[in-house]
This record gives structure tokens, sequence and C-alpha cells, in this order.
């Protein structure tokens, strides 16, 4: 396997941690209590919090009001497609515009088995537009890893494409490719390249795509949203064309940090902790990266000439590199533009946090993002693989 791996939380260049670490929430004063009813379909939640889940045993997730009862920190902070028969395609009909509101914030239709965990509305999408802009700059401007060759790229999809940013991009970079991006939200503009379109999908459905149709796919950040990876590379794989490729980008859920600086019982180590324990009540992992489910998803699948690429992602002004610089303060204002629209569902609605606990929270979390003392960073990975030229032709 092709690898390679870039990095922002170089200790050599990131300052030393300063001894004045940031002060940590409160001690849990009593064990969270355990589960009392089984998780909810957040389906059927209602707008107010549904208490449906505690800690693993083992769990070191701090309990919410830690979060009310813990000191501010108030050091110095810096100022800085297919055919249209689809059992996965639906039309577009009202029924897909009647999001789910909680606190306000809107989330996607009920869709066949799609769940995802963020929010849909303009805070949301403008966080995903941010993010793509950070995603390309570490990319050093490139949209793909994979070792494409534009003239046999005649078809691409794009799973999973919210704001259908990537795909806007890679349209108008592959002007003679058609490209499809589906998503399970509306969220998509309507004036784009004329080689893009948009469809609703859940790509958790056996999915419409002829097989042996596309040579391209492009997935990124599902993590949270898929309860069987490998159905999903199945679907893939028998999806492209032989001698096509797939390429999936992932994060992994956990701020960490190589110096220490992101202590235990920091918002930011708790960050991936609430993820990990949220999608293990939804059975929507959020330890993509972790588990290596990339690679072996894809092994397991049948491709091959697979190549990673991983990168440790700054968050914040903290790196001394001027690229990397820029970098962590685009991924620390696509986290701070809507901290909310990513916490929400998975605090309030599967956890059960009051609203006041999730304010109180993010507000935390949002001191630790601007305190340059702290070097939290989050890993990315890229895995692409070739489903092979040999490949057995499919039959529909
Ligand atoms: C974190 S966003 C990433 C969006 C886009 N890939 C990007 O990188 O900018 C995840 C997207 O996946 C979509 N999604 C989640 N579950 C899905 C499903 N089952 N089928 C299709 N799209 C899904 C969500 O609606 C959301 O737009």
């Amino acid at each position: 396997m092709a690898g390679s791996t870039d990095g922002a939380a170089d200790p050599a260049t990131a300052p030393s941690p300063k001894s004045d670490a940031p002060k940590s929430p409160a001690e849990p004063k009593s064990p969270q209590s355990p589960l009392k009813s089984p998780p909810k379909s957040p389906s059927n939640a209602s707008e107010s919090a549904a208490h449906t889940a505690g800690p693993t045993p083992g769990s070191t997730l701090l309990p919410p009001e830690a979060w009310v009862d813990a000191e501010e920190d108030h050091r110095e902070v810096d100022s800085t497609l297919g055919d249209d028969a689809a059992s996965s395609t639906a039309s577009l009909t009202a029924s897909i515009l009647e999001y789910r509101n909680y606190h306000g914030r809107t989330y996607h239709s009920n869709q066949g088995n799609a769940q995802y965990w963020g929010s849909n509305d303009e805070r949301a999408a403008e966080s995903m537009d941010i993010n793509h802009h950070m995603l390309t700059l570490a990319m050093g401007g490139k949209l793909f890893k994979a070792p494409l060759e534009e003239e046999k790229v005649k078809r691409a999809l794009d799973i999973g494409t919210g704001t259908g940013i990537w795909a806007i991009d890679f349209a108008d970079t592959f002007t003679t490719t058609l490209v499809t991006g589906t998503d399970v939200s509306p969220i998509q503009p309507t004036w784009v390249p004329p080689n893009l379109d948009f469809e609703i999908d859940d790509a958790t459905q056996p999915w419409t795509f002829h097989r042996d149709s596309v040579d391209y796919i492009h997935m990124r950040y599902l993590l949270g949203s898929i309860a069987d990876w490998d159905a999903l590379y199945g679907e893939a794989y028998r999806a492209l064309a032989p001698g096509g490729w797939l390429e999936h980008y992932e994060a992994a859920p956990y701020l960490e940090s190589d110096d220490g600086s992101v202590t235990e019982t920091s918002a930011m180590a708790q960050w991936g902790k609430t993820f990990v324990e949220g999608g293990a009540v939804t059975g929507r992992s959020f330890t993509v990266v972790p588990d290596g489910t990339q690679e072996a998803g894809m092994k397991k699948a049948g491709f091959e000439e697979m190549g990673v690429w991983e990168f440790k992602c700054p968050i914040g002004g903290w790196p001394k590199d001027p690229k990397l610089r820029e970098i962590g303060l685009y991924a620390k204002l696509a986290l701070e533009s809507d901290i909310e629209g990513y916490v929400l569902f998975i605090t309030n609605v599967i956890s059960g946090w009051s609203r006041e606990q999730v304010l109180v929270y993010i507000a935390h979390l949002r001191r630790e993002l601007r305190n340059n003392s702290i070097h939290g960073y989050f890993k990315l990975r890229v895995v692409w693989g070739r489903k092979p030229e040999k490949a057995a032709p499919g039959g529909d």
C-alpha cells in the first residue's frame, strides 16, 4: 500500500506546553445515572431532550453536569447516479423538506435507514464549506489523491456530498466528466457546472447506479452515519467499472495533542469521547480512522492498488509553520462556526444533556480552541483503491 503522512502537530514546530495548563471542568460530583430506557429512534425524538444514553462501563466521559460546574478558564485567548426507479433515490417531494427540528436547528427528514447526526441548516453549510477550504489547503490545492487520468473519468460520484462544494470544484476541473453528488439533505445549490447534478439518495440502501458504470467515487466525512461499512464499500465496488477508483476521506473523532496540552478532562478531550459514546448508541461508529475501517473494508470488498495519506490537522493558530498555522486557523473556524450543529444531536437527543449543559460545554470548548498554548489536532486519513481491471463484468 502506498502511504504517506503529513502533519501539523510536529512537536518540533510546536511551542512547548506551559505549566499553567487550562483548568479542567470539575470532577463529576456523582456518576451519571445509567440508561433507564432504550435509545429512542431519533426520528421519533421530540424537541426536548430525550435522556436515552449514559456512558459505557469504564468510560472516562464526563457527565454533562461537569461543564456547568466547571470553572471558566479566563486566561488570555488568541484573538485571532443510475436509474430513477430507484430504491435509494427519492424524487424531491415535500417530505424531503420536512426537516426534523431540535432547539431551532434543522436535521434531514426521515429517509430509510439514514441517520446523520449533523445539522443541515445554513450554519452547518458554512462550516462544511470552510472545512472544504481547509482540506484543500492541506492537500496542496488538490481535490483527490487517487492517480486519476482525466480522460478515463467519464462518470464520477460524490456520496454524502453535503453542500456539494467538492463536487462543484471537481466538475469545474474535470469538465468532461459527468458528476453526481448524492445526499439525504437537499442543501445543494442550483447554479452548478453543467456537468454536475445532485440526487437525494440514501447511501445505506442498495445503490441505484448501474453496475460497472462509474469511474471514480469520492466519499468524505461519513463517520457516524454508516452502520454497515462493508455494505457501503460493496455497493461502491459494484457501481465502479473495472479500473475505477474509490477514494474515502475520514477524520478521527478525537482532538488530541502530542505534548499533553490537551488534558484528559478538557473539553477538547471530551469531544471525541462524546461522539464515540453517541455512536455506540446509534450503532454508527465515529471511530472509522482509529479502527482502520477504510483499509480493511476496501480490501475486503476487493479493491487493489490501495494508497493512504494521513494528516495531523492542527486546530487553532498554534503551529509555527505558516502553512500549518493557516490550516489550523481554518480548522478552528470550521469548528467554531457551528460547534452547536456538530454536538447538539449527539449530546442532547442521544445522550440526554440539557440545552444549558450543551451550551456551557460549547463555551468551554470555544475558549480552549482559542488558546494557543493548547496544541490540539485531529487525524485525517484518505484511502484510495482500484477495482481490478480484470474484475468479472457484471450483469445489470
Ligand atoms: C460531514 S457532512 C460532509 C459533506 C461533504 N462530504 C463534505 O465533505 O463537505 C456528511 C454528509 O453526509 C450526508 N449523509 C449522512 N448519511 C447519509 C446517507 N445515509 N446517505 C447519503 N448521505 C448521507 C449528510 O447529510 C451530510 O451532508
